[in-house]
């Protein structure tokens, strides 16, 4: 069960004390915003086909309003043969009818500015459809005007354009083989880093770069907030003067391919094309925008620099190191999280940005298996405490937090029981390369299942009915079981001790309170298997006008047996003398939820988390 303090959620200080925020001057809007990431295809579907649309999102704003969200980033509905289910466009500036049409797009956009929501929209420009125009007509020759705006090679030196190896350099693609496909018709080989359908665009040509910027001025006339980047620290390529790329080092014995990441991750130009990008689109817009960067192995150091106000380049930066922490080189080899080093990884981040440049928060995305099957307990009796639990360590960090859908109720990965029930394009073809490698079929699915994409992607369980709510149709993918056990959206709206109920309270926290928002860090205990806690503290200015300070100490417990704070952390708990408030937790204390009692109970429960607030 959930409880809040019963005094309201009033800040302490009113206004934030310039550097507080990414660098010098007051913060930007996006620092106290929750953003909630929605997958189209998997949320809520108007028609009965069995597919998420536009209208069918505008159709559930009133969940989104409910929980407080300030932003809706929306994965691609732009034309597209769903290659790899929209991040392979072929048509920037058209809608998907899988999804609707301009106008739905436009109602959307609509209801969300009049609920007070901004919307974000995925830009995709590392590389574009197969289908796209640019590649139709590139490919059509050698000499096509377009053909240098994609990463067109001839065959490695000495060999025959489609014999073994014979590709222009040992790069794998992310969704298996070779990143290179041969064109049988002109002999020479294109550069995919994702599937044969998504060609990459050739950044190092200037006239790409500006039809990039002119259809992002496009989208933001028609009243778009802002753009959530694909792997845009891929875009540049460590490209040789006479026009040759790098293989990358430490092939695979069994395939000769390598990642080759080391050649096309934050590249040379990266910051120059960032730079460009924002002078040519957004600088001088009186909107207020946020850009955000997926990228790939990017270093704290390299984010700095990214999401410093003075360099002029992207507002934050998802970055991967914590998610990389529980695979083994591949993320088809899972092994247990170590939480000492997650707790590491975290702290270094929040030191790392917090006097220039800002974090982005995030656990679950369209990409992630559910965080409360991966690093919390999703069996029935830790479930919700644990989903619990991670919101709140990830609402309490500095940052700017992304909860996906789903992630509210609880969501957990699916019980993938065979091969045919996937979708994904990475885990069929990972499969398939596998189990033609020899791989044992049972071995690899039971892998795959748990670090799959789809685990994120099944639908979005609104009620007990037979499709969670979802459709009136056939689910493009299946529905999880558990929608008919609580794990949905009617089950728990109204239910004060339910996961959405705290995530309410997370994001209304953010909102209220400026230290949540712009408050500093610190890591405690950072050696401690079990116990995850820091403080965030603010200095500031009272509504006296006097000198004040906020500070909350968060205490969590990850892990399904009890923690005894009292020789590991004293000051996290009250008693006489110590003024210590409770101003969230996730469980009741024995006293029915007494806050007072909570706060000095030395025992943290299974999963249970607690933010206190120093008077
Ligand atoms: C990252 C996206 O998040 C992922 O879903 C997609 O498959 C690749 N980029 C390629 O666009």
């Amino acid at each position: 069960m959930s409880t809040t303090t019963a005094s309201p959620l009033r800040p302490r200080v009113t206004t934030a004390p310039d550097g507080a925020g990414p660098g010098p001057g007051p913060a930007p809007w996006w620092a106290s915003a929750v953003v909630y990431q929605v997958y189209p295809r998997s949320f809520a579907d108007s028609d009965g086909d069995g597919v998420g649309d536009l209208r069918g999102i505008t159709s559930r704003l009133d969940h989104l309003v409910d929980l407080g969200v300030d932003v809706v980033w929306l994965s691609p509905v732009y034309a597209s043969p769903q290659d790899d289910n929209g991040y392979d466009i072929s048509d920037y500036r058209a809608v998907d009818p899988t999804f609707g049409t301009l106008e739905d797009l436009e109602e959307l956009t609509d209801a969300l500015h009049a609920r007070g929501m901004k919307l974000v929209m995925d830009l995709v420009v590392n590389h574009t459809s197969d289908e796209h125009p640019w590649f139709v007509e590139s490919r059509t020759s050698p000499s096509s005007a377009k053909r240098d705006w994609y990463w067109w090679r001839g065959p490695r030196e000495g060999m025959e354009g489609g014999a073994p190896g014979a590709e222009p350099t040992n790069w794998r693609s992310a969704f298996s083989g070779p990143a290179w496909s041969l064109d049988e018709a002109s002999g020479e080989y294109y550069l995919h880093l994702f599937s044969r359908k998504q060609p990459d665009l050739n950044w190092e040509n200037p006239d790409v770069r500006a039809a990039v910027h002119e259809m992002m001025r496009w989208w933001l006339d028609r009243g778009v907030d802002g753009f959530r980047m694909d792997v845009i620290n891929m875009v540049s390529k460590d490209v040789a003067a006479d026009g040759s790329l790098p293989d990358g080092r430490d092939a695979d014995p069994r395939t000769g391919l390598a990642g080759g990441g080391e050649h096309y991750l934050c590249g040379p130009r990266i910051h120059e094309y960032l730079a460009e990008m924002h002078a040519e689109v957004f600088a001088g817009r009186p909107e207020a925008l946020l850009t955000v960067g997926e990228m790939p192995g990017v270093t704290v150091a390299d984010a700095q620099r990214f999401t410093d106000p003075a360099s002029a380049e992207v507002d934050m930066v998802f970055q991967f190191e914590h998610v990389d922490l529980d695979h083994d080189g591949s993320k088809w080899h899972p092994v247990p999280l170590d939480l000492l080093a997650l707790k590491a990884s975290s702290g270094r981040w929040q030191a790392g940005l917090a006097e220039r440049g800002w974090n982005s928060l995030y656990w679950n995305n369209h990409d992630q298996p559910r965080i409360v099957s991966r690093w919390g307990d999703d069996s029935p009796e830790h479930r919700a405490a644990s989903a619990r639990c991670l919101g709140t360590l990830l609402h309490l960090h500095r940052g700017t937090p992304y909860v996906y859908q789903g992630e509210e109720i609880g969501m957990a990965n699916f019980p993938w029981a065979s091969a045919e029930q996937l979708r994904d394009i990475e885990s069929v073809n990972h499969l398939a390369e596998e189990v033609g490698h020899g791989g044992d079929p049972a071995e690899v699915l039971s892998r795959v299942a748990v670090s799959s994409r789809d685990n994120a992607r099944t639908p979005v369980q609104w009620d007990a009915s037979p499709s969670a709510g979802f459709t009136t149709g056939e689910p493009w993918i299946a529905v999880n079981p558990d929608h008919a056990r609580g794990w949905t959206v009617a089950d728990q709206a109204d239910d004060p001790t339910s996961v959405l109920a705290h995530y309410r309270r997370l994001v209304a926290l953010r909102h209220d309170w400026p230290v949540v928002a712009l408050g500093d860090f610190t890591m405690l205990v950072p050696e401690h298997e079990q116990v995850y806690a820091f403080t965030r503290r603010l200095e500031g200015e009272g509504p006296d006008g006097a000198p004040a300070a906020d500070e909350l100490l968060v205490v969590a417990n990850v892990g399904s047996s009890p923690v005894d704070l009292t020789d590991l952390l004293p000051e996290a708990v009250a008693g006489p003398g110590r003024d210590l408030e409770l101003v969230l937790g996730t469980v009741p204390g024995d006293g029915g939820g007494d806050d007072a009692d909570v706060a000095a109970d030395p025992v943290l429960a299974p999963w249970e988390a607690r933010v206190l607030r120093r008077g």
